[in-house]
């Protein structure tokens, strides 16, 4: 998406370690326009499948899957980390482990709001190495659900989850791939992709 890589050439920060900041438009003020168009974008892109539920993760998931679900007409749920849990049978749970931020999470979704009629779209704002993504699949699969898709806003190509999803064959799209950045020049490359 054209859109998304202008904004990331010129608002994001190449950080150390492979790490990029988009602090301005996506993770900490958000640019809801922008978002928008994204959302638009989603739905253009999976406007095919049978989706009636959005799920996404807290914290930085959670405002591209409520403007993109506004393009659906389809509710959002969305994934809490818990720090300690009491499991009780009500909820899914899943542990993720996050290279990021080098801490595990209990991550947990109530049965009350994800079901074996659920036709799912998965939305979250970066793909890395794709742990967060896992424990979403593992989720909806324990639900009895369907995964139609993945949709990632930025997808950090020069790290292995979105070849692995692929490979699994899940249905992944990101709006913008980074294939390299380099934090002395940070100069962005993006994947070419179709549809611009
Ligand atoms: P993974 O899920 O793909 O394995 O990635 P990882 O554990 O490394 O990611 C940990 C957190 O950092 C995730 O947010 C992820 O979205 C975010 N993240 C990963 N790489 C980048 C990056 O290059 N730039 C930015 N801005 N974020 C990145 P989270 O733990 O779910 O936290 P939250 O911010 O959504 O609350
Ligand atoms: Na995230
Ligand atoms: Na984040």
């Amino acid at each position: 998406m054209k859109l998304l890589e202008e904004r990331i050439q010129k608002d994001g920060v190449v950080k150390a370690e492979g790490v990029l900041k988009v602090d301005s438009f996506l993770n900490h003020q958000i640019d809801i326009k922008l978002l928008d168009e994204m959302g638009a974008e989603f739905k253009r892109l999976f406007a095919d499948a049978p989706i009636n539920k959005i799920l996404t993760i807290e914290a930085s998931g959670i405002g591209i899957a409520c403007i993109a679900a506004q393009h659906f007409g389809v509710p959002v749920v969305f994934a809490k980390k818990a720090q300690s849990i009491n499991l009780d049978g009500e909820m899914y749970c899943t542990r993720i482990q996050s290279f990021t931020h080098g801490k595990v999470f209990d991550v947990i979704v109530s049965k009350k709001f994800i079901g074996p009629d659920d036709h799912v779209l998965i939305i979250d704002d970066f793909l890395a190495n794709g742990c967060a993504l896992n424990g979403l699949i593992e989720i909806v699969e324990a639900a009895g659900a369907t995964v139609e898709g993945i949709g990632i806003a930025v997808e950090k190509g020069f790290q292995p989850g979105g070849k692995s999803l692929r490979e699994r064959g899940y249905r992944l799209e990101s709006l913008a791939i980074v294939d390299r950045m380099d934090p002395m020049t940070g100069k962005i490359t993006f994947r070419p992709q179709g549809g611009d």
